[in-house]
């Protein structure tokens, strides 16, 4: 990790601008809860971004609108408490931006309740607005365009890639420039073809974070789960599997079970062992009433003459 994000301060905006300065590409995850939190933190990931997309992958929704802004406070909450350095951002759910006095309310929620440090809103020219009043609240915004997954009925349903045609390509020039201007410290780039990612990063003074959206981009971010190997049903094509989580939790589950249904979970080592006299002295038994060879496991402290 580079100098400027050393030591154990959590990392700020600023931060993020001084390594992208630097020519650092920035590595960002999903979070959604404490435990993975924590790890991710501990592995130096700067960013940690509470996505939306936990709808989906955690709360088993068939769309990211369907989760409110109480079930991404709860989530981000718990990445907050999980993190000591990572810069946590929280995803602004379907409609809790809608006018820039609801934007305000809501983004100051993911601050105040959340403990996050920053927060991410969808579209670029239509969202403008409600991005500059955040940011004119003093709260620092990502913003994210290509596919919007909150737009996606109004986007024809289907996860597509975004401009590759003239138009499409110059309205998401003019998307980039549009959350650039209204004080974004950061934008997310989603399913965009590379050379056109490539090209808005370089017109842009903010980092671009990509997804699905090429090597060009000053960062990256994946769904956390794709990239454990946890996703259920599947793995988009622009993730990569950096490990088996998934089958690594089938074969606990079905070593526990075999163990639990042989006798031989728990163990010794798992469980905790009283003092037979006192259990003797409650049940009113002797020595004698106790198990077979019982008595050759009496703890030595325990004085023998007490049954005899
Ligand atoms: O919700 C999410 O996970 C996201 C990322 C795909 C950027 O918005």
């Amino acid at each position: 990790m580079s100098a400027t994000t050393q030591g154990n301060a959590r990392l700020t905006v600023a931060d993020i601008a001084r390594l992208h300065a630097e020519g650092t590409r920035i590595a960002m995850l999903t979070a959604y809860d404490y435990p993975t939190a924590r790890l991710l933190d501990e592995a130096g990931i700067p960013m940690l971004l509470v996505g939306d997309s936990l709808a989906e992958v955690m709360l088993g929704y068939d769309s990211t609108v369907r989760v409110s802004m109480a079930e991404m406070l709860h989530h981000t909450k718990a990445v907050a408490r999980g993190t000591r350095r990572a810069l946590v951002v929280g995803d602004m759910p379907f409609l809790s931006y809608a006018t820039p006095d609801d934007a305000t309310a809501n983004a100051g929620l993911f601050l105040r309740e959340g403990g996050a440090q920053a927060v991410k809103v969808e579209g670029g020219v239509r969202t403008a607005r409600a991005m500059e009043a955040i940011t004119r609240a003093g709260i620092p915004v990502m913003g994210h365009i290509g596919w919007t997954p909150q737009a996606k009925h109004g986007m024809g349903g289907k996860v597509r890639v975004q401009g590759k045609s003239r138009d499409q390509a110059r309205a998401l020039l003019a998307d980039a420039l549009a959350v650039q201007q209204a004080g974004a410290f950061a934008i997310v780039l989603e399913l965009v073809p590379e050379q056109l990612a490539a090209a808005i990063t370089e017109r842009l003074r903010i980092p671009t974070i990509g997804i699905g959206a090429g090597a060009g981009c000053s960062g990256q971010v994946q769904v956390v789960t794709d990239m454990l190997g946890l996703s259920v049903d599947f793995t988009p094509r622009h993730a990569r599997r950096y490990t088996e989580m998934g089958q690594a939790i089938l074969d606990a589950a079905r070593a526990y079970k075999a163990d639990v249904e042989a006798g031989v979970f728990p163990g010794p080592e798992n469980s905790t062992r009283m003092d037979d006299a006192v259990l003797d002295d409650l049940l009113g038994r002797t020595l004698m009433d106790r198990a077979p060879g019982a008595a050759d496991a009496l703890p030595p402290a325990i004085p023998l003459d007490r049954d005899l």
